[in-house]
């Protein structure tokens, strides 16, 4: 390693993935080994994702991190479990044209400093940790050479977030349990690429934009210790869901997929609810939404629109095709007009190529 003064540094782009069968409970907190399989689908990279630069250098005395801009601790097990498995498996680096040299060897001395940003809001329900550690692990393999396997650095990050590990992967992807008390066949797989089913347009409706209360972690925590509801969905009700999800997601059976995806974001919240004490993640806007679209599909008669809430009040909502999400749209503006009573905000609205902020 050369003596003088240098900064090397990379940036990465990770996308959020939304549950379509959540993961709602740990068997083990340390390793973040799940009590359900879950299913996913992974937003386009570039509408809501993370972005995130990390730079080494010898100036730098300590391991850093700035979220949004503020500076937050890494002394967390979470981030220390991600810093630690990627230095662990770091290579040489060779940057000729700067003159740069790390060895192996130099990563265990070497300090980090990690800027990341997300462009939506933070723990508000829109797995903004997934993306996050997602980006973390990503960012950090890339800067010290470690193989760049998705399936390796996915199980690197289900150790900081256990959603992150299904953002490694594009389209739609399970995370498999396991049955290992050492997490090993813990892992995500891909089940689809996202050409697979590009119908389907996502539009996510902000509601709020605050930080929850209670975290997905503590909240899940809470769930496992005192939901017997929680037992039931996940011994009983999951595993024939799985199954029915992925034949689901294989036929592009929009009818299957959407009852499964409504009930069992209505089943998660119910487990909120059983929890003692009960977590509330949605609001009367969220509950309003889902009548308006509960009641749009039944006057179809097929159904038009899936919609899934994650631990916060925010409604992403799945449309069968680009027509369907545009009259979503309207209804939406229409029901829920920007500055009106309630505090919805703003639309997002992600296919493979459009980005459209409403209000
Ligand atoms: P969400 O519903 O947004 O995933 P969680 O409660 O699961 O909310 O997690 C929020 C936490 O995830 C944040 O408090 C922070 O610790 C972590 N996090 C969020 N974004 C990032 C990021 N870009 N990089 C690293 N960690 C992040
Ligand atoms: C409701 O992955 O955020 O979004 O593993 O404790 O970091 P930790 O929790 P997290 O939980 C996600 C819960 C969920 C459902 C899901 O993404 O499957
Ligand atoms: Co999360």
């Amino acid at each position: 390693m050369a003596t003088e003064k240098w900064v090397f540094m990379v940036t990465a782009q990770t996308p959020t993935n939304i549950a379509v069968i959540k993961y709602w409970g740990k068997r083990d907190e340390v390793r973040i080994l799940p009590v359900n399989d879950s299913i996913s689908v992974t937003l386009d990279p570039d509408h809501l994702c993370t972005v995130t630069t990390v730079a080494v250098s010898p100036a730098f005395d300590r391991d850093r991190m700035w979220l949004n801009g503020k500076e937050i601790s890494l002394t967390g097990s979470r981030y220390q479990n991600c810093l630690r498995e990627i230095r662990s498996r770091a290579d040489d680096v060779e940057d000729k044209e700067k003159g740069i040299k790390i060895g192996k060897k130099d990563w265990e001395k070497l300090h980090l400093h990690i800027a990341s940003h997300n462009n939506f809001p933070t723990a508000a329900g829109l797995a903004s940790s997934a993306a996050g550690f997602a980006c973390l692990v990503f960012s950090l393999a890339k800067l010290m050479n470690v193989d760049e396997d998705p399936s390796h650095l996915s199980a690197i990050a289900r150790q900081g977030s256990g959603s992150a590990c299904r953002s490694l992967f594009g389209g739609f992807v399970k995370w498999e349990m396991g049955s290992k008390d050492d997490g090993s066949d813990s892992v995500a797989v891909q089940l689809a690429d996202e050409k697979h089913w590009d119908d389907l347009v996502i539009i996510i409706a902000v509601v709020s934009s605050q930080q929850k209360e209670t975290s997905s972690t503590s909240g899940m925590r809470e769930s496992v210790e005192t939901s017997l509801l929680l037992q039931h969905r996940a011994k009983e009700v999951v595993p024939k869901r799985i199954l029915q999800m992925e034949e689901a997601i294989k036929n592009r059976d929009f009818a299957s997929f959407t009852q499964l995806t409504c009930t069992d974001s209505n089943q998660f919240h119910a487990v909120c609810l059983d929890t003692s004490p009960p977590i509330f993640y949605m609001n009367d806007t969220s509950h309003r939404i889902i009548s308006l679209v509960e009641k749009w599909n039944r006057s179809e008669g097929t159904p038009q629109v899936a919609y899934t809430f994650d631990a916060g009040p925010n409604a992403v909502l799945i449309a069968r095709n680009r027509k369907v999400a545009v009259q979503l749209l309207q209804g939406l503006l229409y029901y829920f007009p920007p500055k009106s009573d309630t505090d919805m905000k703003s639309y997002v609205v992600g296919d493979n190529s459009i980005l459209k902020e409403a209000g």
